[in-house]
C-alpha cells in the first residue's frame, strides 16, 4: 500500500506489535467465514487522554461491505463512552478518496490539511485531518 513504509522486516512488525500496546488495536472477524477482515483502532494522545486519532484497514477483497462503518461506529462508541474521550481525529492522503468517503460516513469532519507533512518514500506529503466531537457524534445508538 501507498502509505505504508517503513515495514520491511520482522523487527518493523515487532515494533508495531510494541506500539499497539499503547492503544486499543480491535481485529474485525466476518461472521460468515471466521475469517480476519481487518483492524479498527483507537489511541490516546499523549499530551491529552481526552483526545485520541482513530484509524484502520480493511482487507481489499473485504471492501464495500460496511465493515469499516460497522467496526467504526463500535470502536466510537468504546472511546467516547468507555474511555471518556471527547475528540477523535484521523489524518489520510488527500489522493485516499475511500477513507475520505469511510470518515465521513462515520460522521468525521473535514478540519484542514497539513502541507508536506509526512515523509513517505523520500517524499513530502500532505496529510488531511479530519475530526469528530462527542458532543456531535449522532450514532449514539
Ligand atoms: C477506507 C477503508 C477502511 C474503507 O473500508 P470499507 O470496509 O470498504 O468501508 P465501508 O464498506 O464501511 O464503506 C464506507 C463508505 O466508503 C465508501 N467506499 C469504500 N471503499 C470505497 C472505494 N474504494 N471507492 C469509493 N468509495 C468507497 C463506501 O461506498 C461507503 O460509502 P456509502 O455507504 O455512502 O456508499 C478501506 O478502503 C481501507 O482499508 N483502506 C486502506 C486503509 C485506509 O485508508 N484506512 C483509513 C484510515 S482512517
Amino acid at each position: 500500500m501507498r502509505w505504508v513504509c517503513g515495514v520491511t522486516a520482522v523487527e518493523d512488525c515487532l515494533k508495531f506489535i510494541l506500539e499497539c500496546r499503547t492503544s486499543q488495536v480491535y481485529g474485525i472477524f466476518e461472521s460468515k467465514t471466521g475469517g480476519m477482515v481487518g483492524i479498527v483502532s483507537i489511541g490516546r494522545r499523549k499530551d491529552s487522554a481526552a483526545s485520541g486519532w482513530f484509524s484502520g484497514w480493511i482487507r481489499s477483497d473485504k471492501g464495500k461491505k460496511g465493515y469499516f462503518s460497522d467496526s467504526g461506529t463500535l470502536a466510537i462508541r468504546q472511546a467516547f463512552r468507555k474511555y471518556g474521550m471527547h475528540r477523535l481525529y484521523a489524518r489520510i492522503d488527500p489522493n485516499n478518496r475511500p477513507a475520505r468517503k469511510a470518515l465521513q460516513k462515520l460522521g468525521f469532519r473535514y478540519e484542514g490539511c497539513l502541507r508536506r507533512d509526512k515523509l513517505l518514500h523520500g517524499l513530502w506529503i500532505n496529510q488531511e485531518c479530519w475530526g469528530l466531537l462527542k458532543s456531535e457524534w449522532k450514532n449514539k445508538a
